[in-house]
């Protein structure tokens, strides 16, 4: 299976990902970062890692059918079977869940459909709900919405701080998105 990771900002999705893949823990080739943000930490971590990087920002064209028209175009130049956001902070738009329907995979730092968007462990947090977790699932023109593939709770501990439940709850994010990407490998096969 041949995936591309699509990232925003710090990328540490996308290296335990990558990471798994060089362990033989998850049975993928990473054809590329896909990043729309050029400075964006992530960008670093594929270097050291020897992966290529595609970086362009949708400013560059005319409107979002444009971006995405150039994104799928490295999509199919690499022969890319599923691609996999990593904390890529756009709503994906018709041209690219119409090529790769059922082939996009997200995952977000919450129980969805509780907490959706860019500040999901925030928002459990000040929401003082018990507890909280990681989402895995396949995108839909929706924000953080479409079928759920994989669920995992993280409590919501009384001394806890906005950081400490952070850490928690990417540490979750680094072991179950290689395992789903792994899951869809082997059916892939
Ligand atoms: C992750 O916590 C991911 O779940 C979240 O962004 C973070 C990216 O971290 N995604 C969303 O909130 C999607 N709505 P990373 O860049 O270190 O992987």
């Amino acid at each position: 299976m041949r995936i591309a990771i699509f990232a925003s900002g710090n990328g540490s999705n996308f290296q335990a990902i990558a990471d798994a893949v060089a362990a033989g823990k998850v049975d993928a080739t990473i054809a590329f970062l896909f990043c729309d943000k050029p400075k964006a930490f992530a960008i670093e971590r594929a270097k050291k890692l020897n992966i290529p990087v595609i970086t362009f920002t949708p400013k560059r064209f005319e409107d979002r059918m444009a971006y995405e028209n150039e994104i799928l175009k490295h999509l199919d130049e690499e022969a890319v079977d599923l691609v996999v956001l990593a904390g890529y902070m756009r709503i994906v738009g018709p041209t690219l869940l119409t090529a790769y329907a059922n082939r996009i995979v997200n995952i977000h730092p919450s129980l969805l459909p509780s907490f959706p968007g860019r500040h999901g462990i925030q928002d459990a947090f000040e929401a003082g709900v018990p507890e909280t977790g990681v989402t895995v699932h396949l995108v839909d023109e929706g924000v953080d919405t479409g079928p759920i593939i994989a669920q995992e709770k993280v409590a919501i501990l009384p001394d806890d701080t906005l950081e400490s439940l952070e850490t928690r709850i990417h540490q979750v994010e680094h072991r179950l998105f290689p395992q789903v990407i792994q899951q869809l490998a082997e059916k892939n096969k």
